[in-house]
């Protein structure tokens, strides 16, 4: 899921772009791009000793997200929580007024106790404020997502109830968004949820706020199963060695970049070079711009030819494929395709590779449909999200602290052991 930041300061926007599933509309400046320079490394020192570990719940089909369940308040409640890594305020549905415009949801909504923040208070500033003009107002916020999704509500500040690795719980008081006014529409049915844990760059983030009471590194973890379900890690000391590890690339609007890199379908160059691309949890499928999306289309149709596969219509997605019989799994159908490669320029023979079962899918009606979406569809523009159906089977790390991306195959039912 992707925020739009309004009122984008005047380093120009490049583009702005929507998103379908969990749906954000996002502008963001080019900011210089670093070179990309792939790195191996094995963890990085680990200062904190302890980190914090959430049973992740969902999946890209039929749910289309992944959740953690997060305890807050006295006593604590729980709510589901859309693990997104596209924007950094983390909200809740909230029952702040009779009149509230909420979404149907798992769990009870927050209820608010005089517990919102001022303007002046030092974490009102990194979210967008609609009502802010004197310091002793009411710090109000506003998210806009794309497909016209929004959520509006004021910030507030409570207790998260927490258990670190290492045994001892914590109930720190974090500043999170308490949401009054939620709309959603687009293509897709809105996340089934009761909020969103946003987990980009920004201050707001609430891995940023435990970092500044010294709890965990601002490293953030995620292990999606193609089975559904997985983990999302919070600190360092659980991450295994053997990462691949590349910079990220600095950006505006907090987004986690990486590039360039060129598109590779098996070992043959797609044509599609130099891109940069935004890890987001929040969006269920992968966007390619649209020459690069073309060009992968193509490929793979081509190398389809011959096959007993032909095009079909399927009503979940754009381009579907059925066999001579219904697939009843993935594994019956992936052995037609390739790989895809996200090979860094400056690194040779590494890369993020993304394999058939991270990009397809086998609908209810037994076609394989392709989750590789026309970036311009979604009216995204240039941009190249990578979302979570090619997460899937891999530990992505977004490590804050040294303001690099690791990633490594791994096997996401089993959660590391502290
Ligand atoms: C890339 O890595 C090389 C060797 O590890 C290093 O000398 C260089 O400074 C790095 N460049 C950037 C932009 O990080
Ligand atoms: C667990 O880690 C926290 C944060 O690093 C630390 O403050 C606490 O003392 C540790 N607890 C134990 C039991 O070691």
């Amino acid at each position: 899921m992707d925020e739009r930041k309004k009122g984008t300061p005047s380093m120009g926007v490049i583009f702005c772009a929507l998103f379908l599933t969990a749906t954000f509309q996002v502008c963001f400046s080019a900011a210089k791009q670093l070179q990309s320079n792939m790195t191996r490394e094995t963890q990085s020192p680990n200062s904190f000793g302890s980190s914090l570990l959430f049973p992740v719940q969902g999946d890209v089909y039929p749910n289309g997200f992944f959740y953690a369940t997060i305890y807050i308040g006295n006593p604590p409640k729980p709510y589901y929580l859309d693990i997104d890594t596209g924007s950094d305020l983390t909200w809740v549905q909230c029952a702040a007024a009779p009149n509230a415009k909420l979404l149907k949801s798992p769990n009870k909504p927050y209820k608010p106790n005089n517990n919102a923040l001022l303007c002046k208070d030092p974490l009102c500033p990194f979210v967008d404020q609609p009502t802010c003009k004197a310091p002793n107002d009411q710090c109000d916020y506003e998210v806009e997502y794309a497909d016209s999704g929004s959520s509006l509500g004021v910030l507030v500040r409570d207790s998260f109830a927490l258990k670190l690795t290492n045994g001892s719980a914590y109930k720190p008081s974090m500043a999170f968004g308490c949401g009054y006014d939620q709309e959603f529409s687009g293509p897709f049915p809105p996340p089934y949820v009761d909020g969103v844990l946003g987990l980009a760059k920004g201050k707001s983030n609430v891995v940023s706020q435990l970092r500044s009471f010294g709890l965990v590194r601002n490293v953030i973890g995620h292990c999606f199963s193609g089975q559904g379900k997985g983990y999302l890690s919070f600190g360092d000391d659980l991450l295994p060695s053997g990462l691949v590890w590349a910079p990220m690339l600095p950006n505006s609007l907090n987004h986690y970049v990486l590039g360039p890199v060129d598109l590779l379908f098996g070992q043959k160059a797609s044509g599609a070079k130099g891109l940069s691309v935004i890890f987001d949890s929040g969006s269920t499928y992968t966007y390619l711009n649209p020459q690069a999306y073309q060009a992968t289309l193509s490929l793979i149709k081509t190398a389809l030819l011959g096959k007993q596969l032909s095009a079909v219509k399927d009503g979940n997605l754009p381009v579907c494929w059925k066999g001579a019989k219904p697939f009843q799994s993935i594994d019956a159908v992936k052995n037609y395709f390739s790989p895809l490669v996200l090979s860094f320029k400056n690194a040779k023979n590494v890369g993020f590779v993304i394999p058939p079962e991270a990009y397809l899918l086998v609908t209810s009606k037994g076609n394989v449909c392709l989750g590789i979406l026309n970036g311009a569809d979604a009216k995204l523009g240039n941009s190249n999200i990578i979302g979570d159906i090619s997460f899937q089977d891999k530990l992505v790390v977004y490590d804050n602290e040294r303001q690099m991306i690791g990633w490594t195959p791994s096997n996401c039912n089993k959660l590391p052991k502290p």
